[in-house]
């Protein structure tokens, strides 16, 4: 179902149609071409990440997402809470992830290095002119060398559609967005449509997204703006669900690796075969998050329940899963089983934790091996072994600690726990499907 009645291209790998009207007409020689796009997720901590900085280490690039996460969780929080309300005020939005994504807007095309955001819906860049925008390496989007750039009118349905993006209405008839992030970090202003292409030559006219004239607070000073990859009507995933069958995929390296995460759309981002493991995407009254159920935890072969006390079934969609969050938080009552569980089962040097987010840290012995029992993850129809590598990482030279952690706020299963394996959301048939892949090696 198209949420925008607009036209659409189809992907091909040497060709690209443009369709007028809302119809491509495609002969089906051409449609086994048609493969989708695959473009790398930069880790914001990568040399090759416009936030790259050298002079810090990666003990210390690994402690600031933790603390990220922490802050992202609150913030989730807010979020989710405020939609059961339904609070008339302006919503919040999580502050930014961990991924950065490359994409091209515009008419000539204008590269924008933005965050790849599974936890928020609306895309936007900062434009010209900016009385106030937050300073980023790239030069800003300047609509008026655009072609193909076009205001939204108050009266449309896209301006209607902006679930929990606050909206107005200027002088010129022209809908304005205003959308706050967690730590009240703005952007605001004209709400317009675009042409964004991927990978070079991948098109998609008539993409909503938000031309931020007035962005201010803690953006880092060279991301241009946000993708947002949430489950909203307004979210780039929705916007394209016709071309792309509403399938988007990413494949996480390990945060040592030299190569880069990668994300796909369309059939690129179809992940099947004998070894899929697949649990259902649980639609809530948010459709901005990804929510999955969770029912256990095994630590070796001990099974704990996620229901400590009671024999109920678990709640469905009691857990997000998030690419912008790196640490997986549990609630405080879980959790504490989990410690205490592993406690009994590692025979390691306790340390105290030297930074604070962790609560269960080691020494790391002398042979730099580290022994924990596996750490298996039982969703709803699938069980996930956590990557091994992750579940236990060095935050400081000879101090490893456990990288799941309670919160009191809400649970999600952060992207340190989804390194290595092909992550297929098929919105379509309500389903993610992990595929245990190499990351880093190609397709
Ligand atoms: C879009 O709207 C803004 C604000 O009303 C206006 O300044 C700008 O000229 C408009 N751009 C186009 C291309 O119509
Ligand atoms: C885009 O198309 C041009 C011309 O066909 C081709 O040379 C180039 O390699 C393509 N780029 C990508 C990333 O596929
Ligand atoms: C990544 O590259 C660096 C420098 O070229 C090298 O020292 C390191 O071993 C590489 N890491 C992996 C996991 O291949
Ligand atoms: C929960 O969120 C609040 C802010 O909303 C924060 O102060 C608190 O530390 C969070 N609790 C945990 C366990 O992270």
């Amino acid at each position: 179902m198209a949420f925008y009645n607009k036209p659409f291209s189809f992907f091909l790998s040497n060709l690209i149609l443009s369709c007028f009207a809302s119809v491509c007409l495609i002969s089906s020689s051409e449609k086994t071409k048609n493969s989708g796009v695959t473009i790398d997720l930069i880790h914001r901590d990568s040399p090759l990440s416009p936030f790259y900085d050298s002079s810090i280490t990666q003990f210390e690039q690994l402690r600031n997402s933790f603390r990220r996460s922490l802050l992202r969780q609150s913030f989730l929080k807010t979020v989710h809470s405020r939609s059961t309300l339904e609070s008339p005020e302006a919503p919040l939005t999580p502050i930014v992830g961990e991924y950065l994504m490359k994409i091209n807007i515009g008419t000539p095309p204008v590269e924008v290095v933005a965050v790849a955001d599974t936890g928020s819906d609306l895309t936007w860049t900062q434009c010209t002119p900016c009385p106030e925008c937050y300073k980023q390496k790239a030069p800003l989007f300047e609509p008026r060398k655009s072609k193909t750039y076009t205001n939204i009118s108050c009266s449309s349905q896209q301006c209607q559609d902006l679930d929990y993006v606050y909206t107005d209405c200027d002088d010129k008839n022209v809908c304005v967005y205003d959308t706050t992030y967690g730590d009240s970090s703005t952007s605001r202003k004209d709400l317009a449509l675009e042409t964004f292409t991927f990978d070079e030559n991948v098109t998609f006219p008539n993409v909503v997204f938000g031309c931020g004239h007035d962005n201010y607070g803690t953006f880092k000073e060279t991301a241009s703006g946000i993708i947002g990859l949430g489950g909203g009507r307004v979210s780039i995933v929705k916007q394209l669900e016709k071309s792309i069958g509403g399938r988007f995929s990413y494949c996480l390296t390990t945060l040592d690796s030299n190569a880069s995460s990668k994300i796909s759309f369309g059939p690129n981002a179809i992940v099947k075969g004998p070894k899929v493991l697949s649990t259902p995407l649980v639609k809530k009254s948010l459709d901005t998050f990804y929510y999955l159920t969770l029912e256990a935890i095994s630590i070796g072969n001990k099974r704990l329940e996620h229901n400590l006390f009671s024999k109920a079934p678990v709640q469905e969609g009691n857990i997000i899963i998030d690419s912008g969050t790196t640490l997986t938080l549990l609630p405080q009552s879980f959790y504490n089983k989990l410690e205490s569980t592993l406690v009994k089962a590692i025979n390691a040097t306790p340390m105290s934790n030297p930074q604070g987010t962790s609560k269960l840290c080691y020494k790391l012995p002398t042979n730099g091996k580290f022994n924990s029992p596996p750490i298996i993850a039982h969703f709803k129809g699938t069980d996930l072994v956590l990557p091994q590598e992750n579940t236990f990482v060095e935050v400081e030279k000879g101090v490893v600690c456990l990288t799941l952690v309670p919160s009191d706020n809400i649970s999600i299963f952060g992207n340190l726990h989804q390194v290595n394996y092909l992550i297929g959301y098929d919105l379509e048939n309500g389903k993610l499907n992990f595929l245990p892949t190499d990351c880093s090696k190609p397709k």
